[in-house]
């Protein structure tokens, strides 16, 4: 269904995210034929650049970043007719009028605040002070969000002195992709899991995002970072969310938001003897390491987290939450494993098959579904057990082809024309997810915690097995 018409600015529209995920996404949107042709997009950034100029550079990150197969020079040359630009200056008067006078009546304002945010005051005091965006208007804004809860208090401050929270869409690109919304689907448009989900009949449940990526090339931002911030705090958390969450009275923004909420709220202090921090170190190949990319020989930035959380509420008192992500590991794989507990009696007298169910959810790659589940061995050996997996892939079963369903930023940027925030965070979510990272991230710098070191291409540090073997668990095989 084609969206509303709109004009859509982009701040920092010369800049990498833009480049790389934000033009080719609006590209393939228009060939999709959801912006219709009174959708515009306008580039805003500081470069002097001609209009001519800045449709050239679309194209190329059109060109960049879509796969050949999936664009057509006759849709390219359409979609560069709706781009346009403005150069900008965020904290001085350059620029602005220019913009005021391209915006059009009677169509959705959006603005993408692709840019550091050092730069979100001066932005929202200019949109305002140029009476450019309205009540009606929608600001978007990436993560980081802030680097701790203070700073993230503040960015929310900040906006809110020109926007309500119902126009600012605060991106988590985890929540739009595919198989992330999947989760809410199975768990509440089925009847079979919903009654099992809960600590009495779940014994744990894994969180994995492993790369293979390193942070080459972005080793100044990531340093400042790690993977408690870049990942956890956010994608982690956000999936956690989801698993753990209490039904929502209804699909819709606040109700979804709400009991997101609750959950981090009821998250416990993580104990330092249930984390575990890694850095990858070089495997055989000289400047391969992490101190090598972040190029900081010093550094105590971790690439790699384990931990354990727990969540006290009554649905999960007494289930652990085992977490993981990492770079340059051995597989990318994305994967959400929930493990149910043993029944309460076997009237089995050869259980040496037996295994616990375990439901693995897929996100990336192979997304799909896979359930554990016991039969008996087939043959005349007696009642002999064995586990067997009821797989579902999602390209098999569903016929879909993954590569063209809209990716992460082509689904929430729609969203955001559509004025739908369900798959955005909310101001009290960030902060009580930062409420909950800062404590840890504090301990290590007060402490001076070195992270452990792992072999590029290995499963993670030792350390990490050992946080589950001392529980009786194992983590899953990480591979694609
Ligand atoms: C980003 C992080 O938010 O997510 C990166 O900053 C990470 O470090 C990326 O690599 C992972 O996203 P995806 O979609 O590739 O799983």
């Amino acid at each position: 269904i084609p969206v509303d018409p709109f004009d859509l600015v982009i701040f920092g529209g010369t800049g990498d995210l833009a480049r790389r995920k934000i033009l080719p996404g609006l590209y393939r949107r228009f060939q999709a034929g959801q912006m219709t042709d009174a959708g515009r997009i306008i580039g805003a950034a500081r470069a002097d650049l001609t209009e001519e100029s800045f449709r050239a550079f679309v194209r190329e990150a059109v060109e960049e970043f879509t796969p050949a197969a999936r664009r057509d020079e006759a849709s390219l040359a359409e979609f560069l007719k709706h781009i346009r630009y403005v150069a900008i200056d965020a904290k001085g008067e350059g620029g602005w009028p220019q913009l005021k006078a391209l915006m059009r009546a009677d169509v959705v304002r959006a603005f993408y605040f692709s840019v550091a945010p050092a730069l979100f005051g001066d932005l929202a005091e200019r949109l305002h002070a140029h009476a450019i965006a309205d009540a009606q208007s929608r600001i978007v804004v990436e993560k980081p969000f802030g680097r701790d809860l203070e700073t993230a208090r503040a960015l929310n401050a900040v906006l809110a002195q020109h926007f309500d929270e119902h126009q600012i869409y605060r991106i988590d690109h985890y929540l739009g992709k595919e198989t992330v919304q999947n989760l809410m689907a199975v768990r509440f448009a089925n009847i079979l899991f919903e009654p099992l989900w809960k600590a009495e009949y779940i014994d744990h449940v894994q969180i994995t995002v492993a790369e293979t990526v390193d942070v080459s090339g972005r080793g100044a931002y990531y340093d400042k970072s790690g993977a408690m911030r870049d990942m956890v705090q956010n994608h982690l958390m956000q999936l956690l969310c989801l698993i753990a969450m209490e039904p929502p009275y209804h699909f819709d923004p606040d109700a979804v938001r709400d009991e997101k909420l609750k959950v981090i709220r009821a998250l416990d202090p993580v104990a330092p003897e249930d984390i575990v921090r890694g850095q990858y170190r070089a495997n055989g190949k000289a400047g391969d390491s992490y101190a090598d990319h972040a190029e900081n020989p010093e550094s105590r930035t971790e690439s790699y987290i384990a931990l354990k959380a727990h969540i006290s509420n009554w649905r999960w008192k007494g289930t652990p939450f085992y977490l993981r992500t990492g770079k340059k590991l051995r597989a990318r794989s994305s994967e959400i494993a929930i493990t149910f507990k043993e029944p309460p009696h076997s009237i089995f007298d050869d259980e040496r098959g037996w295994r616990e169910n375990v439901l693995v959810i897929r996100l990336q790659p192979n997304e799909g579904m896979n359930l554990m589940v016991m039969i008996k061995e087939p043959g005349p050996g007696g009642m002999r057990l064995m586990q067997v997996p009821l797989d579902m892939s999602f390209a098999e079963t569903v016929g879909a082809d993954l590569d063209d369903v809209p990716d992460a930023y082509e689904r929430l940027i729609m969203d955001v024309i559509r004025g739908n925030q369900t798959l955005f965070m909310r101001g009290d979510e960030v902060e009580a997810a930062w409420a909950w990272a800062d404590p840890i991230i504090q301990g290590w710098e007060t402490r001076g915690d070195r992270p452990q070191l792992y072999d590029a291409g290995s499963s993670g540090p030792e350390d990490a097995l050992m946080l589950m073997h001392r529980d009786g668990r194992r983590w899953r095989d990480i591979r694609e």
